[in-house]
């Protein structure tokens, strides 16, 4: 019998041959994530195969050879079901079936089958905290009060005074309740009005989503990452959030108020541990949870050996501090230290949400920053488009798409701006497409495309290919032992170790060179990597220069 939500077996009493336990056999075993390196892609803007200026899952088989070529061990697509793109696929109408514009079913099977063709696997986004408002469950639930899906989304009655029930911001700005004149009450969202939140306190809310699992991982998926995870579940009285003291105007109308009651409550935890439990009776499987907490809070999510929720929850540091050395230097230790022992940690610079990198901090830096990204210990994911270095693009007013933008313009966050389609070579539309598509192209793309880059070996690209093709033959890399290590003024340096093998890592933040570092030149075997042109190591570290350096075995 299938596993459900609720009532389920831990996964570590599941029979083991040895009787180990899940835990005790992880040690022996690395699985294939703690290796790897995740490639995101957002399906609208990877590649158009029906002339429709759209992505699609036949665009990306097609481009299948360029993703393996990469380097990379798996891909995460964004979400490809049904939806009417309010919140471009977070707003699910269906969680098992395809969107027309990405195409169908059997496209799909065709595409995981040529993923793991290629030896890579494949996650889906799995978007438990709320459908579409035209999701036929909100259809029924909103349709009357008693309506047995009713109690499968949030509704409350008007606050005693009237309005709405309590102080709650939706993270896209405005109250995060929504009146619903037909049946006189609110229902909750925390997004957009049309992705109401469901209820997953109700058992039967669990069953049909533990059904939904079941549906892709029967298909073949490898794992999911998990929208908003830390939101599913709110405080069962739904009190008002307390005020946040170190609000200022210039961040999100959401941060007024701390978000205590709305998320990270106790039951998303034991939700989160039944979703591993279902995910562990497939094999290997990764989940990756979408977690914005504070360090230990965030920890939490790992959940615990004998009962583990995911394996991955996202960290988003690199994305969320300053580039400054310093700062990230106690940003990586603190990460480091908060992560319980069996923990394994993940990095993440740039996503269909954050700033590129590259418009972030600019080129010569984004190259600093990939090299620390696939360097540091954990699982990195790559966002497309981060390997050509895509910086700042400019998007016309008339152009712009993404809903949170449209409710909180003052605050120049739209996310339109990581969502440009790929630029594949300089043909029109950039070979992404045979018209215009959804969203421009970044505004170098006859220059900056795949194309072009493939052709230049001192290129982004080149330089993400040759980083990746390291990583895979250096295990220091990426299980070897991490140890960070003092360093003056914009320098970041570390040195991963893996049998016998010493690797140092040398960052420069900064515009200054950085001289001497004659201690660490005595040891220097060979130059493995350079963010600038291959020299040998002298000793010093030139203005915005990352090294990684091969040591010789400590005495
Ligand atoms: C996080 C997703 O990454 C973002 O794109 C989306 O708008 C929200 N969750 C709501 O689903």
């Amino acid at each position: 019998m299938q596993r459900r939500f609720a009532g389920e077996q831990r996964a570590s009493e599941l029979p083991s041959p040895s009787g180990f336990t899940l835990h005790m056999m992880r040690e022996r075993q690395i699985p294939w994530w703690e290796r790897g390196v995740i490639y995101q892609i957002y399906p609208r803007s990877f590649q158009d195969s029906n002339d429709d200026g759209i992505g699609d899952l036949a665009g990306i088989e097609a481009r299948l050879d360029y993703v393996a070529a990469l380097g990379v061990d798996a891909i995460w697509l964004s979400p490809i079901y049904p939806s009417p793109m309010a919140d471009f696929g977070y707003d699910v109408a269906d969680y098992c079936d395809i969107d027309p514009i990405f195409g169908d079913l059997e496209a799909f099977d065709r595409l995981i089958a040529a993923v793991h063709a290629r030896g890579l696997k494949l996650l889906l986004d799995f978007v438990p905290n709320h459908t579409s408002d035209r999701h036929p469950w909100f259809i029924e639930s909103r349709s009357s009060r008693d309506n047995p899906k009713r109690d499968w989304y949030i509704w409350r009655d008007p606050a005693p005074g009237g309005g709405v029930p309590n102080n709650w911001i939706s993270d896209f700005g405005g109250s995060s309740w929504e009146w619903d004149e037909a049946t006189g009450q609110y229902y909750l969202h925390a997004f957009l009005k049309e992705q109401p939140d469901l209820n997953w306190r109700n058992p039967e809310v669990r069953a049909a989503m533990s059904d939904v699992l079941h549906f892709w991982l029967g298909r073949g998926v490898d794992g999911f990452r998990i929208d908003v995870l830390w939101h599913i579940v709110k405080h069962q009285a739904f009190p008002d959030n307390p005020l946040n003291p170190d609000w200022t105007p210039d961040v999100t109308e959401r941060d007024r108020l701390l978000q205590h009651f709305s998320t990270d409550q106790p039951e998303a935890h034991e939700i989160s541990a039944e979703m591993r439990a279902l995910a562990e009776d497939y094999g290997e499987r990764l989940l990756v949870g979408e977690i914005f907490l504070p360090a230990e809070r965030h920890a939490r999510w790992y959940g615990t050996p004998e009962r583990p929720q995911v394996h991955l929850p996202f960290n988003f540091h690199l994305i969320e501090s300053p580039w400054d050395a310093a700062h990230l230097r106690a940003v990586i230790e603190d990460y480091e230290a908060s992560l319980p022992g069996f923990g394994w940690p993940n990095w993440v610079i740039g996503s269909h949400d954050a700033p590129r990198i590259a418009a972030r901090i600019g080129e010569a830096q984004a190259r600093v920053a990939a090299m620390l990204l696939l360097t540091l210990r954990g699982t990195p994911t790559l966002y497309e488009g981060d390997e050509l270095g895509i910086g700042h693009v400019t998007i016309p007013p008339e152009r712009m798409r993404d809903p949170q933008h449209f409710r909180q313009p003052s605050l120049n966050i739209g996310r339109d701006r990581s969502r440009t389609p790929m630029p594949w070579d300089a043909s029109p539309h950039a070979g992404f497409s045979t018209c215009e598509p959804w969203l421009p192209l970044n505004d170098d793309w006859p220059t900056r495309n795949v194309a072009a880059q493939e052709r230049d070996p001192g290129s982004m690209l080149n330089f993400y290919r040759h980083l990746l093709a390291l990583r895979r033959a250096h295990p220091a890399l990426s299980v070897g032992s991490f140890t960070m290590e003092k360093a003056e003024g914009d320098v970041l340096s570390y040195v991963r170790q893996h049998e016998g093998e010493r690797l140092r890592v040398l960052l420069n933040l900064g515009p200054e060179p950085v001289q001497p570092l004659t201690r660490q030149a005595e040891s220097v075997r060979d130059v493995l990597a350079s963010t600038l042109q291959a020299r040998p190591y002298d000793g010093t570290l030139l203005p915005d220069e990352g090294l990684i350096l091969s040591l010789a075995p400590e005495a």
